[in-house]
């Protein structure tokens, strides 16, 4: 059965808003997706007003979702920044109340950790980022996860890359995850791993037209709506890029490190400095810098060039005082196992790619050793 955005308004209609209003009526409504039983908006309020709507995004919600033929609802309340105001915007509802609860952030220096709530039975959630688009960040997300599962680890894999979600094309997974009992997304398993996507959610138009604040409901809906289970790591496929977007997922996703994805061309360093920059400005620590499409490896004879200069990220790591995790060739073996769904690691086990993301992870894993160790 499928629902109208029509039905969707009509049951909004009958919400009324802190003032009396029919919702329809109050002009805070975004666009309304409805696509195969799936529905998605966001009510726009003023920051102040914020706890006074929580009331009625919830009422919305159930409204929503007693609809029949609707089999999620997502329905977020932003807050928009206050023109002047340097704090990127910050979402006022729909999450969980740990997260709703947080303390005022803490002065620059202060520990991020203790200002967001961690997940439970997740003992570490660690970032995959970029400075800029189309590095490589997805390929090596799930590989490196897949690394890490490869060396025993519970490993899931979330992708907030909410303009461009690439999980569903890397890893072939199409269906929609399922309900729990108390209405919790359930993760879906490939390949050993927990897997979310915004991408099993919405079509890919509906998520490029997200904004700001919608984006970090979204993400903070996946990573705390989710039974997850337990893991000893979360690895997160940041959106690409620095702006406000990357900048409030790094301030309000409980990361206890980053990676950052470079290429060897110097650009790609310039931004990949940047993503450096960001995660200190949150006081969230980087892991390290990996070097993917390193250098050229032909796929015939296995010879290697340096195409692009190569060994720009380790020295730029070296400089910076940031381990160097390790460089990734451009091959086409890695390029074909991750446009068909079917990621090197797992394609190709005894291959010389999966050994080289093996060794990333266990670089990785012997940072996080106390955190793991800990869980
Ligand atoms: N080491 C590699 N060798 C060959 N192809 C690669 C390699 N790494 C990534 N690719 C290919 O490059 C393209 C972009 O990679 P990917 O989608 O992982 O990048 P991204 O940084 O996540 O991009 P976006 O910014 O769009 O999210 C894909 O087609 C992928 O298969
Ligand atoms: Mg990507």
């Amino acid at each position: 059965m499928s629902v109208t955005q029509q039905q969707v308004l009509d049951v909004l209609s009958k919400v009324r808003t802190p003032r009396g209003v029919a919702l329809t009526e109050a002009g805070v409504l975004s666009a309304v997706a409805a696509t195969d039983g799936k529905v998605f908006f966001s009510i726009n309020v003023e920051a102040s007003e914020a706890r006074a709507w929580e009331d009625v995004r919830a009422q919305a919600e159930s409204a929503v979702r007693a609809i029949p033929g609707v089999t999620t609802a997502m329905i977020a309340l932003t807050a928009e920044r206050k023109p002047g105001s340097t704090q990127p915007p910050r979402p006022t509802g729909g999450l969980r109340p740990a997260s709703a609860h947080r303390p005022p952030p803490q002065p620059p220096g202060g520990s991020p950790m203790s200002r967001q709530a961690a997940i439970p039975g997740v003992a570490a959630v660690i970032a995959v980022a970029s400075g800029k688009g189309g590095v490589g960040k997805s390929t090596t997300a799930i590989n490196l996860a897949l690394g890490l599962r490869a060396l025993g680890l519970r490993v899931g894999l979330l992708d907030a890359d909410i303009y461009g979600p690439s999980v569903p094309r890397l890893t072939g997974i199409h269906e929609k995850p399922q309900l729990s009992d108390d209405r919790k997304m359930i993760p879906i398993e490939r390949f050993g791993l927990s897997i979310m996507s915004i991408g099993f959610l919405v079509e890919e138009e509906t998520a490029m037209i997200w904004r700001g604040p919608m984006v970090m409901s979204a993400i903070t809906q996946m990573l705390r709506d989710v039974v997850w289970g337990t893991l000893d790591v979360l690895v997160v496929d940041m959106p690409p890029g620095t702006g406000d977007a990357q900048l409030t997922l790094a301030q309000n996703v409980p990361l206890k490190g980053a990676i950052i994805i470079s290429t060897p061309q110097d650009l790609s360093l310039i931004d990949a400095r940047r993503g450096l920059a960001m995660f200190k400005k949150v006081g969230v620590p980087v892991l390290g810098i990996v070097e993917n499409m390193s250098y050229f490896q032909c796929p015939h004879c296995g010879t290697r060039s340096d195409i692009f200069g190569h060994g720009g990220a380790r020295h730029e790591a070296e400089r910076l005082g940031v381990p160097f995790l390790g460089e990734v060739p451009l091959h086409i073996a890695i390029r074909e196992t991750s446009d068909s769904g079917k990621p090197v690691v797992v394609s190709e086990p005894e291959g010389e790619h999966a050994a080289i993301y093996r060794a990333i992870g266990a670089k990785v894993r012997d940072q996080l050793q106390g955190v793991i160790a800990a869980a």
